[in-house]
């Protein structure tokens, strides 16, 4: 339309027909402010920093090597030692934290080996602790990578039992918090396992330790890669008796709201690039510091791509962390985050 109406300023967000208008073209031109570096850069709306990264890590007891994972080219798995060295590396670039990922030397039915304080999360969470005091440890908190089954919880008969799993997960956040995680991240998608670990935490005297709920997490086919890295692909069936539908945003929108009412301190949004739209509405919804996991697959996606030479890895790896900082993520964990510290630089 080409008229013209005073700019001004109005309270709150205003309906679209009292907008503030500005002149049209060629008045108004919008590559203005685009014409030079420092120009594009006084009007950059989103930043990306290593401040804002958490880089995933998978240790695993018993072993005492690094051990490339074929689908994620640059991940390994780690033993214990070389997890302290690499999240020394983390460190030295800037990124503030780590996200353990356990590979127990044996699996049983109740994945007792999450909850076992000489556990190989625990003795990774201590180990990195006494030598980088300064590097936040996040500990993931689920049963799958312990369980023979590979669920993320109890099973009866065909189906995992949601409040006989709350105990374990409770155990193993205590546990977790003893060892001297500075965050506990349960990624189960057990219902009311925030409530139950909050009360677990807070009579076991860890009143101060922050959960992080992986509170939008989608039964998705984008977590391939890691579960060929942390050997937990469920040995029958698949996720979606507990995991979310990725049809489903609503749905995404209450299971944050209960978190956030069970005590969560931090969300997530889980994968992060084909559910930009739920980091917004969550973040809108809520108000709360949210984080974004940008997946094994998609960081295995754009890897094959780069490989093959379709792709610029560093382009599309910078646009993508962009594209979920500005869907309005505080935090994104990535496989990525050293080497995006490191372009960053
Ligand atoms: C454990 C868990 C998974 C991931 C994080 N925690 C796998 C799953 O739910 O099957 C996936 C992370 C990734 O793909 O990078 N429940």
């Amino acid at each position: 339309m080409w008229f013209a109406a005073p700019n001004r300023v109005t309270a709150g967000t205003p309906a679209d027909s009292e907008y503030p208008r500005q002149m049209p073209f060629p008045q108004t031109r919008m590559r203005r402010l685009r014409a030079t570096r420092a120009l594009r850069g006084l009007v950059q709306e989103t930043h990306v920093a290593a401040s804002t990264f958490v880089y995933p890590m998978f240790v695993a007891h018993g072993l005492d090597r690094r051990e490339p994972i074929a689908a994620m080219p640059g991940v390994e798995r780690l033993s214990i030692a070389h997890a302290v060295d690499e999240a020394g590396n983390v460190a030295a670039l800037g990124v503030p934290a780590v996200l353990l990922f356990g590979i127990p030397a044996t699996k049983d039915a109740e994945g007792s080996g999450a909850w076992d304080d000489e556990g190989v999360v625990q003795l990774a969470t201590r180990a990195i602790k006494e030598a980088h005091p300064e590097t936040l440890v996040i500990a993931d908190l689920c049963l799958c990578e312990y369980t023979d089954h590979g669920h993320c919880g109890v099973v009866r008969g065909d189906t995992v039992d949601n409040d006989a799993t709350l105990e374990l997960l409770a155990r193993t956040a205590v546990s977790q918090a003893r060892a001297g995680a500075d965050i506990v991240a349960p990624s189960d998608m057990m219902d009311g396992r925030v409530g139950a670990i909050r009360a677990a935490l807070d009579e076991e005297g860890f009143a101060d330790t922050p959960i992080l709920a992986y509170s939008a997490k989608f039964a998705s086919a984008f977590y391939g890669p890691f579960r060929e890295a942390a050997g937990s692909a469920p040995a029958f069936g698949d996720r979606r008796g507990y995991q979310m539908d990725p049809a489903n945003g609503n749905e995404a929108l209450r299971e944050a709201r209960l978190d956030v009412d069970e005590g969560a301190d931090i969300l997530m949004v889980k994968p992060a690039l084909p559910y930009l739209d739920l980091i917004r509405r969550i973040k809108d919804d809520t108000a709360m510091p949210l984080a974004a996991y940008h997946v094994s697959g998609e960081y295995a996606m754009i890897k094959a791509a780069a490989a093959a030479g379709y792709i610029d890895e560093r382009g599309v790896v910078l646009e993508a962390l962009t594209a979920i900082r500005r869907a309005g993520a505080d935090i994104i964990i990535t496989y990525y985050a050293k080497e995006a510290a490191a372009w960053l630089r």
